[in-house]
């Protein structure tokens, strides 16, 4: 199927009051087990590329975002490429020439004013290439190895009518909000504030999103979904299913040296994990 945009997949999904699951990809295995964890489910799903992943590949982008785009385009299930956590205006704007229909642009780490006008700046960039764009307001934590955010830390929630103004005056069309996840839990043990997610629902039109889900249990992330948020962000769940069956398949056969025996086996474990959490996103 010929790409498609995350904005037409995240209106889809919460018009039906669902979400689509936005899974980071990393390596060639990363993007083939979300293209097939998704067809199983037979559902729409969103490759996305953050520009931790862009600096692992030595600033390139290219080399996984067309391997993205090829995958995408020989799935039977609609799949839309997003560019995640940008923070250089550099990466930002090799964006759509890439094959992305979509960014979030993270300036979510400084003060107010400061990510409001760094975020206008790119929406307005963004929208003049037919980007679809999504911000962040308070911080959702652990992001760049860095603990996870006290709950009471300034930041650490994001408020509703200040979410409202700076959707107004940024004209983003999405927005990130932090509500009890953090990046990078290996542990699934997050809480959310359901009340706040409501709140933040009722002040909002555009779509909420969800970080760091992969922290997050399965049924806080059902009851998010039927609460308001509509594009759910995974990408340590991959990594832990990744990583576990490799490392499982080399202690089981030590002789093993050819790598497609244990990444085939890794990239079973990581669309097994995509299937399942599509599954979970849908249950609500
Ligand atoms: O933007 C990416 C996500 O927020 C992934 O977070 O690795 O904790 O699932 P996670
Ligand atoms: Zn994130």
């Amino acid at each position: 199927m010929p790409l498609i945009g995350s904005g037409a997949l995240v209106a889809e999904a919460a018009a039906k009051q669902g979400a689509v699951a936005a899974f980071n990809i990393i390596t060639l295995e990363h993007i083939e087990a979300v293209v097939e964890g998704a067809e199983r489910a037979k559902s729409p799903v969103i490759l996305q590329v953050s520009e931790n992943a862009v600096a692992f590949r030595g600033g390139r982008l290219l080399p996984l975002a067309r391997a993205a785009v090829a995958a995408a385009e020989a799935a039977s299930v609609p799949v839309a490429l997003h560019l995640d956590h940008v923070k250089r205006d550099e990466l930002l704007r090799q964006a759509a020439d890439a094959g992305f229909g979509s960014v979030m642009y993270d300036a979510a780490h400084l003060p107010y004013e400061e990510n409001l006008a760094a975020t206008r700046a790119a929406a307005d960039w963004a929208h003049t290439q037919g980007l679809w764009i999504e911000a962040e307001l308070g911080e959702v934590g652990g992001k760049d190895g860095k603990a996870p955010l006290d709950p009471h830390a300034p930041g650490a929630r994001t408020e509703p009518q200040e979410a409202r103004a700076f959707v107004a005056e940024s004209g983003v069309d999405a927005l990130a909000v932090a509500v009890g996840s953090s990046h990078a839990m290996t542990s699934r043990t997050a809480a959310l504030d359901h009340e706040l997610i409501a709140r933040l629902r009722a002040a909002l039109t555009v779509p909420l999103v969800l970080h760091g889900s992969s922290g997050v249990p399965d049924d806080e992330l059902t009851r998010a979904v039927t609460g308001g948020i509509a594009k759910v962000n995974i990408g340590t769940a991959l990594n832990i299913a990744l990583t576990g069956a490799v490392r499982a398949h080399l202690a089981a056969h030590e002789s093993v040296v050819d790598p497609r025996k244990y990444l085939a086996v890794g990239r079973t474990a990581m669309a097994e994990t995509v299937a399942r959490m599509i599954g979970v996103l849908g249950a609500g």
